[in-house]
């Protein structure tokens, strides 16, 4: 059977290049994985206040987390650091204290923007702050310099190079998430 994998990305914009990025992601891993997005744009700016009564995204967001095998972040850098949009939802579904719906997961992160080493210190981060809340973060790390043409409108990745190297990420997070749902 595929193993259900949540799609996070960490970017809120239209067009996305991440997002095109996790979308040719999904596809290339497609033997493997049965892929679902998970929407992260409608959740509200966290506030303990709020967890009386939680919005219904929140819960939505808890739910699609908790039912999948392994999760997916695929995420820009903004400032040296990741979207406020991804670590807004990495906190809602991280509470209510004793409920972390990100607990025994196994999470693979990757992530593209313009520059040569665009997102690598965001990934740091996000794999920092997923080891304290996950199950395990794959190894493996994934930079892309996102080039125009890079990503076609069929979700394909058009370098053959790029694309060998992403297979063989997905290849390895896949055998992983495998061994622990077992
Ligand atoms: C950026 N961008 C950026 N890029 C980068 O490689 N390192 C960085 O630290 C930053 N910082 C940054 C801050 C803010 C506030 C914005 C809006 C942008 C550029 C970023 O890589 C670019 O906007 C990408 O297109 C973002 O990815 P998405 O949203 O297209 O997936």
């Amino acid at each position: 059977a595929r193993l259900k994998l949540a799609v996070v990305v960490g970017s809120n914009r239209r067009e996305s290049i991440n997002r095109k990025l996790a979308e040719a992601l999904a596809k290339l891993g497609g033997d493997d994985f049965e892929p679902s997005f998970v929407r992260i744009d409608d959740l509200p700016l966290f506030n303990q206040d709020l967890e009386a009564d939680r919005p219904e995204p929140t819960l939505r967001l808890k739910r699609e987390i908790e039912a999948a095998d392994a999760i997916l972040i695929v995420t820009p850098e903004h400032n040296r650091s990741i979207p406020a949009a991804l670590k807004n939802a990495i906190d809602w579904a991280s509470r209510p204290y004793g409920k972390n719906s990100w607990a025994g997961k196994t999470v693979a992160v990757t992530g593209t923007s313009g520059g040569a080493v665009g997102t690598a210190v965001s990934q740091n981060e996000l794999r920092m702050i997923m080891t304290n809340l996950a199950g395990v973060v794959v190894g493996g790390q994934v930079f892309i310099t996102y080039k125009e043409g890079l990503i076609d409108d069929q979700r394909e990745i058009t370098n053959d190079a790029t694309r060998a190297f992403l297979k063989g990420f997905l290849d390895q997070f896949a055998g992983i998430a495998r061994k622990l749902a077992a």
